[in-house]
C-alpha cells in the first residue's frame, strides 16, 4: 500500500488555499496557563509560518498575572521554542508573528474587563484590519466556561453584527452528563450551535481524518465493513505516562471520563458510522450521532459483565521504576479512580448487529499506542487444514498514534518445498509514504475553526450521548467502590487481568499492539 511520492496538501494549492482564512483576532483566555503555552501558541506559529493565516490576523492574550505585550512576546517566543515540533524558531517568521501578538490583563468574572477586551478588540480592527471577525478560545478551568461566556454575551461580543464571532470550548466538557447539559444550555442561551466548537483534538490527529478517506474514498474497504465480514473490532488507546502532576484533576476524573467518553468514542463512531451524504459538518456529524444513538446503553448487569476497571500500581516503564497511581502527588492514598478501563460495546444496527468492539483506554501500560483493529472473520473453509486453522484471521491495523499508518495481515505461503503458511504485513507508514511531518491537532482545528469548519469539532447532541452511554458505568463503579481491589495491573503491563476475561469469555483475546 504505497502511496506515490509527495502529494500536496489538498488544502494547498501552490502555496494558495483551496478556502483561504478571512482576516480576524484570536483572543485566548488563559494565555499564560500550560495549554496557550505547548500547544495554542505553537500552533499559531506555524499557521503563520506556512503561510495560512492572512496578514490581516492578531491575537491577543487574556490573563490573571500583568504582563507588558513585550513580556508576553518573550515568554511565547520561548514556548515555541521548548514545544513546537522543530524546536526552534525562525526569526523572520517570528518578527512578523511577535506583532500581532499583544497581551491584556484580564480577569474572567469582572464585567470590566470584557469592556476592555471590547475597546482593545476595536483598536485591533483599525490597526491590524481584523475587520470585526474574532475567535475566543476558552483555554481556562471548566468551571469558568460558562461564566466567560456569559460575560462575552453581555458586553455585546458575542453578537455577529460586523463579523463572525466564534468560541473553541476546550475538554473537559462537563463531568456528567448533568453537568455537560447544563453546560450546553448555558452556553446556547448566548451563542447560537454553530458558533460553538467544542475541541476533541484527537479529532484532529491526521490518521483519525484518515479515516474518512480510507473508508470512503475507496472502493474496497466498504463493502467488507459490516457484521458479514467482521468478527470484531478492537481500539486500544494506550499510555505509557502516568497522571504527569495532574492528580488532583484525574482523581475526580479517570479514564472513562477523562479518554472514553469524548476521545475514543470520537473514533469509535467513524469507525461505526455510515456514510455520510456529503463532507459537510452536519451530514458527517449527523452520521457519528447516529451510530453513537445505536450502541448499546450500558446497565448494572452490563457493567458487571462488560466493563472492566483497573488501576496501576508500582512497576517500570522503559526499563525504569515508576511509581503506582495511589502514590502520585494530589491522590489519595486509598483512591478508587480507575486507570485503566476496557468495556465491550455493540452497535444494535443493521451494520453491526452481533459484532463487539472491545474498547480499551489506560495510563502507564506497556507501550504507547492508539489503533483499531479490524479482525475479519476466518476463512469459510480451512482448504490447508491445521496450518491454515493456527493462524489467526486477517486483521487491519489503523494506527493512529504513533508510528501513524494502516496495516493489513495476511496469510502468505512460507518459501519452500513443503506448504508452511504464516502471516505477513502489507503496510502503508505515512512517514514513509509522504516524507512530511505530520501537522499538530491543534493546528488543524484551530484553522479549522478560522475556516468556519465544524467537522471536526464535537456537536451538542455527540457530547451529551458521550456521557449518557458512560453515566451508567461511572454510576455502578461509585456504588460499588469497595470491590475495586485497588491497585489491580503493574506500571508497564497490558491493565488488569479482567480485560483479558472480557475477550476469553467470547474466545478471543487483545491483540498485542
Ligand atoms: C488528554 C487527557 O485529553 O489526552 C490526558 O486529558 C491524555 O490525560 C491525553 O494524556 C492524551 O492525548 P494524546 O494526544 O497524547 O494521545
Amino acid at each position: 500500500m504505497e502511496a506515490p511520492a509527495a502529494v500536496e496538501n489538498p488544502l494547498r494549492v501552490g502555496m494558495r488555499l483551496e478556502r483561504a482564512a478571512e482576516p480576524c483576532a484570536v483572543v485566548i483566555f488563559g494565555a499564560s496557563g500550560d495549554l496557550a503555552r505547548r500547544k495554542l501558541i505553537p500552533a499559531l506559529y506555524r499557521l503563520v509560518q506556512e503561510r495560512l493565516l492572512p496578514a490581516e490576523f492578531a491575537i491577543i492574550g487574556l490573563g490573571r498575572t500583568p504582563m507588558t505585550d513585550e513580556e508576553f512576546r518573550e515568554k511565547m517566543k520561548a514556548s515555541v521554542a521548548e514545544f513546537s515540533e522543530s524546536k526552534t524558531v525562525d526569526e523572520e517568521v517570528w518578527r512578523s508573528f511577535a506583532a500581532k501578538l499583544q497581551f491584556l490583563p484580564s480577569n474572567i468574572d469582572r464585567p470590566e474587563c470584557y469592556g476592555e477586551l471590547a475597546k482593545r478588540l476595536e483598536q485591533v480592527d483599525a490597526e491590524h484590519g481584523t475587520q470585526g471577525n474574532r475567535l475566543f478560545y476558552l483555554s481556562v478551568a471548566p468551571e469558568f466556561y460558562a461564566e466567560a461566556v456569559k460575560q462575552l454575551g453581555e458586553a455585546g461580543l458575542t453578537r455577529q453584527e460586523r463579523g463572525w464571532v466564534r468560541v473553541i470550548i476546550e475538554k473537559p466538557f462537563g463531568t456528567s452528563l448533568e453537568s455537560a447539559r447544563e453546560l450546553n444550555k448555558q452556553i446556547l442561551r448566548h451563542l447560537e450551535e454553530s458558533q460553538v466548537y467544542r475541541i476533541d483534538h484527537y479529532l484532529g490527529k491526521e490518521t483519525v481524518q484518515n479515516l474518512l478517506v480510507f473508508r470512503f474514498a475507496n472502493g474496497i474497504f466498504e463493502p467488507m465493513w459490516n457484521r458479514q465480514y467482521i468478527d470484531h473490532v478492537q481500539v486500544t488507546n494506550a499510555e505509557t505516562v502516568g497522571v504527569e502532576g495532574r492528580g488532583g484533576y484525574y482523581e475526580k476524573s479517570g479514564v472513562v471520563r477523562d479518554m472514553i467518553q469524548n476521545h475514543v468514542f470520537q473514533v469509535l463512531s467513524l469507525v461505526a458510522m455510515e456514510p455520510p451524504s456529503s463532507l459537510s459538518a452536519e451530514d458527517v456529524r449527523d452520521e457519528k450521532i447516529k451510530a453513537m444513538n445505536s450502541a448499546r446503553e450500558f446497565d448494572g448487569e452490563r457493567v458487571r459483565l462488560e466493563c472492566v476497571r483497573g488501576q496501576y500500581g508500582a512497576g517500570s516503564i522503559g526499563g525504569k521504576p515508576v511509581p503506582g497511581y495511589r502514590e502520585e502527588q494530589g491522590v489519595a492514598p486509598d483512591s478508587v479512580t480507575e486507570t485503566f478501563a476496557a468495556v465491550t460495546m455493540w452497535f444494535d444496527n443493521w451494520r453491526w448487529s452481533g459484532v463487539p468492539f472491545y474498547v480499551r483506554s489506560g495510563k502507564r501500560l506497556a507501550k504507547r499506542v492508539t489503533e483499531i483493529a479490524i479482525q475479519f472473520r476466518a476463512a469459510p473453509h480451512a482448504l490447508f487444514g491445521k496450518a491454515q486453522e493456527e493462524l489467526s484471521p486477517n486483521q487491519l491495523v489503523i494506527r493512529i498514534q504513533p508510528d501513524e499508518g494502516i496495516t493489513l495481515r495476511v496469510a502468505a505461503k512460507v518459501p519452500g518445498q513443503v506448504t508452511r503458511i504464516r502471516d505477513v504485513n502489507m503496510d502503508f507508514r505515512y512517514g514513509a509514504s509522504f516524507g512530511v511531518q505530520l501537522a499538530e491537532a491543534y493546528e488543524r482545528l484551530i484553522l479549522d475553526c478560522i475556516l468556519g469548519d465544524s467537522t471536526l469539532y464535537a456537536r451538542k447532541d455527540m457530547t451529551e450521548r458521550g456521557w449518557e452511554l458512560v453515566m451508567p458505568i461511572l454510576d455502578e463503579w461509585g456504588a460499588r467502590k469497595e470491590e475495586a481491589s485497588f491497585p489491580n495491573y503493574e506500571a508497564g503491563s497490558w491493565g488488569s487481568e479482567g480485560s483479558v476475561k472480557l475477550l476469553e469469555q467470547h474466545g478471543r483475546r487483545w491483540r498485542r499492539p
